[in-house]
């Protein structure tokens, strides 16, 4: 496996966010230390870690989860929702043209100029590839995902969070192992369930969490390794919970509450290829 991340820029605290940080603002030292964490669990179980440098010009650019879509030997590069964080996707595709198994990289703003897309409303579970319309990804940037990715796997389009005030679609969801995702226990939480299910009958078991920031883990070693959000404890105990009679799965929990700050969850600062 690869994992593909980013350094944190001296310009971090002036990223898009919708968090009101005014009465505490982001601690840069102190994100950079929680990213470097991050970074050093993900090494321990990944391979190859292609370590991209800053981009100071563009505050977000760690969240590189947002910038490409991968299945299989494909590569989609993103059009980013963010009209300021466009340009980050230059760097990762330098980064993406260093991992062998892909073989093509197209861009999607070459394939539609109205669409746009960011990876966090994006979750390929190996067997699905879901799409979730937010205010970031439009109808036309799924589109272009059900167009470059349907012969691989079902493209599955969510629109129920679109009534919602969630970011992103993973904000809300993700992955603890092949069958099994985390979603948050709210109305949108449970719209998305619905929805999920009705192209997926019962493919996959859902685990609610009480929070929405913990609703967002990081699965490697194929569901055996989970890292979770340190500091929620509600979510926490329905998290260990749900995985103590799972054989062999290990957990780590990491304080990311500089990066929640930047709307950053824990999926957000890599690509897993
Ligand atoms: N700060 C991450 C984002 O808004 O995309």
């Amino acid at each position: 496996m690869y994992a593909i991340v980013r350094d944190l820029p001296s310009s971090f605290a002036n990223c898009v966010t919708s968090v009101d940080n005014n009465n505490d603002p982001i601690n840069i030292d102190l994100a950079r230390k929680q990213h470097e964490d991050y970074v050093d669990v993900i090494k321990q179980h990944v391979k190859h870690v292609i370590h991209v440098p800053a981009d100071e010009a563009h505050p977000d650019c760690c969240f590189v989860e947002d910038t490409a879509i991968i299945v299989g030997d494909r590569a989609i590069i993103n059009h980013l929702g963010a009209e300021s964080r466009r340009k980050e996707v230059s760097g990762i595709e330098n980064a993406l043209k260093e991992v062998p198994v892909i073989k093509s990289i197209v861009h999607m703003h070459e394939i539609d100029p109205k669409a746009t897309l960011d990876g966090g409303d994006v979750l390929y579970t190996g067997k699905h590839l879901l799409v979730g319309l937010s205010h970031r990804t439009n109808q036309s940037g799924a589109d272009v995902l059900v167009k470059t990715f349907s012969d691989k796997c079902p493209v599955h389009v969510i629109k129920s969070l679109l009534t919602h005030d969630s970011l992103h679609f993973k904000c809300i969801l993700s992955m603890l192992n092949d069958n099994t995702l985390l979603i948050t226990d709210h109305e949108a939480g449970q719209q998305v369930m619905d929805e999920i299910k009705s192209f997926t009958g019962d493919h996959y078991t859902f685990i609610k969490v009480p929070e929405q920031v913990p609703s967002n883990i990081l699965s490697l070693d194929g569901g055996k390794f989970i890292i979770y959000q340190k500091d929620f404890s509600e979510s926490e105990k329905v998290i260990i919970e749900e995985l103590k009679n799972k054989r062999g799965v290990q957990v780590k929990a990491l304080c990311m509450s500089e990066l929640i700050k930047a709307d950053g969850a824990l999926t957000c600062c890599s690509i897993l290829i």
